[in-house]
């Protein structure tokens, strides 16, 4: 963070007269009130009630997370360090006026918030955002969350989560950037310059979480906080570049990931969190455990109580406790003890001090009012819609079914579309309800000619799912109403079918990524009654759809894209945007083919649908639904006359590209390179760069991407990075399945 000699010389005089409890105070980060995410949630607090254990009133006081308990005492006698989970600039300065005149040293207390897609102004959820490849559209949509959060008092936000997702079972590849290790890192740089900008202590900006180290997208079967079995070489190429990139970009911090990495949990893991993060990388930032995570290590095994556990996260190199109260309970007594040296505790309340000082909030602790708001002004709806366009992935478009012709007749059908919430996604916190655009929203504001109606029975209910309704939509719980869906198709050869798929995030692991509820039924009747199909999805995570892609003319991807969401989907339906999202995640035509994803290796018998004994399934296709980088546009991109060149240690990669459709558009060239000689396997492909070019009608651009013969090693069998000469296959493509192939050795 390369924080001034003069606030590094005040850390420690600070912290000469710092208390051993005082220090301890600094490791400590509360949430706002009993049901904040750490104590009791809202469903214990139900609960307690229909036991009697609480009255009506507490239970209503909770339920909306009124400030019971600010644990303001606790604030004046420096035994906090940090709040998570307040939005409010009020209340922030109420509880930072505490900290700064009542307590004994005045240390100022950092206000953490989860601001992962936008705060009030909402962006499309990451894995949606990933699909545009664009980095000054990643680092917008973050500039433009901090601005917005940081009037609220947000200082912090836990995010960009830069884990690496190839498991569509996952329900966490929501919040992260797909499955590309090269645009994951991207995505990660652009995200924290996006957030911190150039000086994170303007009170526009906020400190950067590069989350969760590490792994934490390689959990077994896709189930959330299950553990990552990594070879080193694997670690060190597909799952940590990512983190590397973010914390050179300047992350202030890094959050420990729930999972354990190899068996050690990674919240007490000294080779992550010292050895990697401190020793090899030179992180000077903060270590911030994840919700509960140091407690959870007795849970992993590894510790025989919290005590014990509190004993190994401070001394792996944790240094603040998210909500599991361990540090403060304990580490006095530890120290006290003999059990750990109070340089440890020092060492964790400096790179907490180090990141305060970096925001400024001892020059400036409170929150400003500002004369005017940026919350969801004209210029960042503008930029939303900008960047939700982007986001669209078109995956299939047959018999000219789109774009639209404005005045034709159209019905529209399914719940989804109607939902302006449900555009948010699962990861959004204080978004302002109904302020964004649903589909019906954007159909009416386009004056379209069009029939909406749900067509599902909003008193019916689908048993069974495990989810619940909380987490599914009235489209996915509740039955069709097939009269309904009869009447409002009747005189209309063109129906918009809105569907979803809302389980993704924390906690969503899905075995089953097929349509839920009665949606195929939908697409199946609309199939029989001949009616030309376009299916508008509203996910947040790759589906397996090989049931049921047959069953429309057109799919459009419209993940969760935020507060923009609906005019973003209608000009792509009507042509006034040429679709040029493409896949940052792998579709599977069935779940069972999770984890899918196209930078595998080749293995001795590599998948071949002609050859019996070979990598596949028998009931599968060899290829996935759609590849990584895959989408399609409004006419074709044809690439030819490639051209391969070595200038001293880089290939300089050109080829020419077309566009021979009637829209202007954009189009994301793609470089993929497969090291021919290795002493490991190596993948068939690997993304290693890409361009977007825009193309009028019928224009040609020579494009050209360069990477470097550094950038094409790869991790041998002892560990050691090797960058041996080999030929390299290369491709410049518009997917990872295809494109214009050239050799060249280096
Ligand atoms: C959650 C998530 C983490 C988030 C934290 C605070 O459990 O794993 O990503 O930042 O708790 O909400």
């Amino acid at each position: 963070m390369n924080l001034s000699e003069e606030k590094e010389k005040k850390i420690q005089s600070l912290l000469s007269q710092m208390t051993l409890q005082e220090k301890i105070g600094q490791l400590h980060q509360v949430s706002p009130s009993p049901v904040g995410a750490f104590e009791i949630s809202e469903e214990e607090a139900r609960k307690m009630l229909q036991e009697g254990k609480i009255t009506q009133e507490k239970y209503e006081s909770i339920l909306h997370h009124t400030m019971i308990d600010e644990k303001e005492d606790d604030i004046r006698a420096g035994r906090i360090g940090s709040f998570i989970g307040i939005d409010d600039a009020d209340k922030v300065n109420h509880l930072q006026r505490i900290a700064i005149e009542e307590s004994r040293l005045g240390i100022p207390l950092v206000f953490g918030l989860d601001v992962i897609h936008g705060h009030k102004t909402i962006f499309p959820i990451p894995l949606a955002l990933a699909c545009s490849f664009d980095e000054e559209a990643f680092r917008l949509s973050a500039e433009i969350a901090a601005k917005e959060a940081s009037e609220d008092g947000v200082h912090w936000t836990f995010a960009p989560m830069t884990d690496i997702g190839r498991d569509a079972r996952w329900g966490r590849v929501a919040e992260g950037a797909g499955e590309d290790t090269y645009l994951t890192s991207r995505y990660a740089a652009a995200m924290v310059k996006g957030f911190q900008g150039e000086d994170m202590s303007d009170q526009e900006h906020l400190a950067a979480c590069i989350k969760h180290f590490a792994a934490f997208g390689a959990a077994e079967g896709g189930r959330d906080y299950g553990a990552a079995e990594l070879s080193l070489s694997k670690f060190y190429e597909v799952y940590l570049p990512p983190y590397v990139a973010g914390i050179k970009a300047g992350a202030a911090t890094v959050m420990t990931a729930f999972n354990d990495l190899n068996g050690v949990p990674c919240t007490s893991n000294s080779f992550l969190l010292k050895k990697l993060l401190r020793d090899e990388l030179g992180f000077d930032g903060l270590v911030v455990s994840d919700a509960l995570a140091i407690g959870e290590c007795v849970s992993h095994g590894t510790a025989t109580d919290q005590k014990d556990a509190a004993r190994q996260a401070i001394e792996a190199g944790c240094d603040m406790d998210m909500g599991s109260n361990a540090y403060l309970t304990y580490l006095e007594e530890l120290v006290k003890e003999g059990s750990i040296s109070e340089s440890v505790i020092d060492e964790a309340v400096c790179n907490i001090l180090r990141v305060k000082f970096a925001l400024g909030l001892f020059e400036h602790p409170y929150t400003q009012k500002r004369a005017v708001s940026s919350k969801l002004t004209e210029e960042h709806r503008k930029a939303a819609l900008e960047i939700a366009r982007k986001s669209i992935v078109l995956l299939k478009n047959e018999n000219h079914t789109l774009p639209l012709a404005q005045k034709k007749r159209i019905a529209v059908v399914g719940d989804i579309a109607s939902d302006r919430d449900g555009m948010h996604g699962t990861w959004v916190l204080s978004a302002t309800p109904n302020s964004a655009m649903s589909l019906v929203d954007a159909l009416e504001k386009n004056r379209s000619n069009f029939a909406y109606a749900s067509c599902f029975d909003k008193n019916s209910e689908i048993t069974g799912d495990p989810c619940g309704r909380d987490v599914l939509s009235i489209n996915e719980y509740c039955h069709l109403d097939e009269d309904m869906l009869k009447e409002t198709v009747a005189g209309c050869d063109t129906v918009i079918a809105a569907l979803s798929y809302m389980s993704s995030g924390e906690a969503n692991s899905r075995c089953d990524l097929t349509l839920h509820g009665d949606q195929l039924r939908l697409l199946e009747l609309l199939h029989d009654m001949g009616k030309k199909v376009v299916v508008v999805l509203f996910n947040g995570r790759p589906l397996a759809l090989g049931n049921a892609i047959h069953l429309a003319d057109a799919w459009v991807e419209a993940w969760h894209l935020g507060t923009e969401a609906g005019n973003a989907i209608v000009d792509v339906l009507y042509g006034n945007y040429n679709p040029s999202g493409r896949l940052s995640a792998t579709f599977p035509h069935f779940s069972g083919e999770c984890p899918l994803y196209y930078s595998h290796t080749s293995t001795g018998r590599p998948a071949n649908a002609e050859l019996h004994w070979t990598n596949k399934y028998r009931d599968a296709s060899v290829n996935p639904l759609f590849p990584f980088g895959y989408g399609l546009s409004y006419g074709e991109y044809e690439y030819s006359d490639l051209e391969l060149k070595k200038e001293d240690d880089e290939i300089v990669a050109t080829v020419l590209v077309t566009n021979k459709g009637d829209f202007d558009g954009e189009e994301t060239v793609q470089l993929y390179v497969h090291r021919r000689r290795a002493e490991r396997v190596r993948p068939v492909r690997e993304l290693k760069g890409y361009k977007k070019v825009f193309l009028r009608a019928g224009e040609s651009q020579k494009v050209s991407i360069r990477v470097k013969k550094e950038d094409l090693g790869y991790y041998g069998i002892c560990g050691e990075y090797r960058t041996d000469r080999s030929e390299f296959d290369i491709w410049m493509a518009h997917d990872s399945s295809c494109g214009e192939h050239g050799v060249v050795e280096l």
